[in-house]
């Protein structure tokens, strides 16, 4: 999406009509180059009808995320943390988006979140489908000073805060998936991807990518590589996507500031009672071979504790997948 395009989708996100002319004038150009970007916004699933003598519209208008009002919704604590809001119609990973940030000027406590990802990714090298305007594509990131070992456990307890936050907006029955998939029915609803930068045994910076499906077209859905779901499906309305934005900001801000002293104990009884497959028998897929097992929980660091055999086993992250057996 090139810069024209995106002053034409923010004229076209209030659902009204626009002439050609009135929308070459705010993105400087041609009415014939207005009609040519117009006609590319199709591809993104930006559905613009023309009509002859009163120009283009985007009908029903688009929900487009706003960070003023987000942060009118953000709790005194979590404004108070807050160092940076940016919110980008597309980019490639909003992950990367602040990666880039860590590398070049050492980003704490900014947050990114954007209406499109060109290269979304999800854990063990997928892609992660994020098609405009529809869903939560967010990045926060986070200094520690006390190495990657005081963080074992949190891309769990993220799971957690992003469960509690969800269900404190009526959103009831979810679940989780070791280590950090965010259930509903038993379909993905979200995935959480953490990466980390710096000095693993010092100060490092910790970025948290959030991926929630929140009104996924059903266009996408070959895309997408697993079961999944959205919150539309069990919303009455069209779920407001700025609200979510920010309680998830409310809760995630908070225990990441508190994160190395409160360690994974904090969050252990919390995930344990969303666990999808508590009591059952489960296949931990890696790399090298596949442990049948029945699950028992997790540790006290968030690692899988399966019973194999009649003996407790423990295993920690990587490029491991669960599947129910
Ligand atoms: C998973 O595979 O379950 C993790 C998915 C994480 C996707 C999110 S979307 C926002 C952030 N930016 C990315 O490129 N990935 C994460």
């Amino acid at each position: 999406m090139n810069s024209t395009q995106q002053l034409l989708i923010k004229c076209l996100a209030d659902g009204c009509f626009h002439s050609g002319e009135e929308l070459g004038r705010e993105a400087g150009v041609s009415r014939a180059a207005v009609w040519k970007h117009l006609q590319q916004l199709d591809a993104l699933g930006i559905d613009v009808t023309r009509q002859k003598g009163r120009g283009y519209v985007v009908v029903g208008g688009l929900s487009l995320l706003d960070a003023d009002r987000m942060q009118s919704l953000l709790t005194a604590e979590a404004a108070a943390l807050l160092s940076a809001l940016d919110i980008l119609l597309q980019t490639e990973s909003t992950n990367q988006y602040l990666l880039d940030q860590v590398a070049s000027s050492g980003a704490h406590a900014q947050v990114c979140f954007a209406e499109r990802q060109t290269r979304g990714r999800g854990r063990r090298g997928r892609h992660w489908v994020s098609p405009f305007a529809a869903n939560i594509y967010m990045s926060m990131s986070w200094r520690f000073t006390q190495g990657v070992a005081a963080l074992e456990g949190l891309s769990l307890a993220i799971g957690v805060a992003v469960c509690d936050a969800l269900q404190a907006m009526g959103f009831e029955h979810l679940q989780l998936k070791w280590p950090n998939d965010i259930l509903l029915g038993g379909r993905k609803l979200a995935g959480i991807l953490i990466e980390l930068a710096g000095d693993v045994s010092g100060e490092c910076y910790v970025v948290v990518g959030l991926g929630l499906n929140v009104n996924m077209p059903n266009s996408m859905a070959m895309q997408i590589d697993q079961p999944w779901t959205d919150l539309a499906s069990i919303s009455t309305g069209l779920p407001d996507r700025n609200r979510i934005a920010a309680m998830l900001l409310n809760g995630l801000i908070p225990l990441l500031s508190r994160y190395e002293q409160d360690g994974f104990g904090r969050y252990r009884g919390a995930w344990e009672s969303r666990n999808a497959y508590q009591g059952q028998r489960v296949n931990l897929i890696t790399p090298a071979t596949t442990v049948s097992g029945v699950m028992l929980g997790v540790s006290g660091s968030g690692g899988l504790r399966l019973q194999v055999d009649g003996l407790e086993q423990v295993y920690l992250g990587g490029e491991v997948s669960l599947r129910i057996a």
